[in-house]
């Protein structure tokens, strides 16, 4: 790699969110910074996020919205960078954007809008780039080599290892070990489960959606849509659980959130003719309700059923037991949850306490959002972080 000039403030490594962001607010600070991606078109992620609307940011964000190891790392980070932050840099850049559901804020044209207000800021921040080729890093004489050029700083901003046919690499967590930082063991996250055995039968319903609580041993429940697929279970509801699952675990999925306890019972005062599949069906698309009356094993009319058995079966409905076999893995999955140890970095600066002048933002570090916008807040908080002490 030929660059020029050889000396720099700081070399960040990973044109995605976090180090496009990175980039542009260091060198607005007057820092000399080089931004190299061996991948010849920066962003790539950005371009396909949010189905090409790019969900930026989410207007709610919070540290209860994220995964780490430590919970307590994101705060000072997200406090200092707002939802409101970036939202006034896509308003001076007037991109168009509104509010989807849940505080999710999308571009009403395109993601392409905020890769290039991100390049326009590093361009307004006189960054120096080198995209599409392969990045080698040295450390001697307490200073970072990439090629001919160096710096006292390094920033790892090459995210996680999901899609890697979108030149997701280990890069950061390689890198990270080489200087003796531990690693949160990286894992799919934001990823559809895949079903099995005994549960496969569910997979016959694929392109079947339904507003359910979803959750996984431990997290939250997730009051979104789950979606039955060919190999198992996706929708936002499910995607959001798996961030929390771990092989072997169940996911627990309420099918009726929405009816009170007792539902069950009192139907069966009120409309005793009535079976169970046909209550089922006024809540669920029919395909589903089929499978579960079916599942639950109580076809006759509700008044030949004893209380106790529809009590049972509203238990069941409301704790549906899922034991997937895995996941889509990491071709599929949205985000990695897992990644460099935040008890190795200042939560102020990104900075590894043990090795001066190494920084890791983004995805690469074991902070993980929810859907919904978060993961970039992540990115554009940690950016904004490091940034400060470029
Ligand atoms: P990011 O992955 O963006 O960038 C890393 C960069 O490093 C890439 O440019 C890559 O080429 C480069 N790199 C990797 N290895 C390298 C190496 N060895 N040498 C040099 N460069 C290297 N989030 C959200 O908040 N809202 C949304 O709408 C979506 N939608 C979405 C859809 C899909 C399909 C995916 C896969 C993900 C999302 N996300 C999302 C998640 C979001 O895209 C993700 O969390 C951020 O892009 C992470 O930003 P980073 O900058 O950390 O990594």
């Amino acid at each position: 790699m030929s660059i020029t000039p050889p000396d720099y403030d700081a070399i960040i490594v990973g044109a995605g969110a976090a180090g496009l962001l990175c980039a542009a607010l260091a060198g607005q600070r007057g820092r000399r910074i080089l931004l190299v991606d061996h991948s010849p078109e920066p962003g790539r992620k950005i371009l396909i996020s949010g189905g090409g609307r790019c969900n930026f940011t989410n207007i709610g964000a919070g540290p209860d919205n994220f995964l780490s190891a430590n919970p307590h790392f994101a705060r000072s980070a997200l406090a200092r960078y707002t939802p409101a932050d970036f939202l006034a840099l896509v308003d001076k850049h007037r991109i168009a954007w509104h509010e989807k559901t849940l505080g999710q804020l999308f571009c009403d044209g395109s993601a392409r809008q905020i890769v290039a207000m991100l390049l326009d800021e590093c361009a307004a921040g006189g960054v120096t780039t080198a995209f599409g080729a392969a990045v080698d890093i040295a450390h001697r004489d307490g200073r970072f080599h990439a090629g001919t050029a160096s710096a006292p700083r390094l920033v790892l901003a090459t995210g996680g290892l999901s899609i890697p046919k979108l030149g997701a690499t280990g890069f950061a967590y390689d890198t990270a070990r080489r200087f003796g930082l531990k690693i949160v063991e990286p894992r799919p996250a934001l990823v559809p489960l895949t079903l099995a055995g005994g549960e496969a039968l569910f997979t016959s319903l694929s392109g079947v959606a339904a507003p359910v609580a979803a959750s996984a041993r431990t997290g939250p429940a997730f009051r979104e849509a789950a979606l039955f697929t060919h190999r198992g279970l996706s929708g936002p509801a499910i995607l959001q659980a798996s961030s929390y699952w771990r092989n072997g675990e169940e996911v627990t999925v309420n099918f009726l959130p929405d009816l009170a306890p007792g539902w069950l019972i009192a139907a069966k005062r009120a409309e005793p003719r009535s079976t169970v599949r046909r209550l089922l069906a006024r809540h669920l698309p029919e395909r589903l309700a089929d499978t579960l009356a079916a599942q639950l094993d109580l076809s006759a009319e509700l008044a030949n059923q004893p209380d106790r058995a529809l009590d049972s079966a509203e238990r069941r409905l409301a704790a549906w037991t899922f034991r997937p076999n895995g996941s889509e893995g990491f071709a599929k999955a949205e985000v990695t949850v897992g990644g460099i140890s935040t008890a190795e970095l200042s939560s102020q600066t990104m900075e590894a306490r043990k090795v001066p002048g190494l920084h890791a933002i983004g995805e690469a570090v074991d902070v993980t959002g929810w859907l919904g916008g978060y993961n970039f807040q992540w990115a554009w908080v940690s950016a904004a972080a490091a940034a400060g002490a470029l």
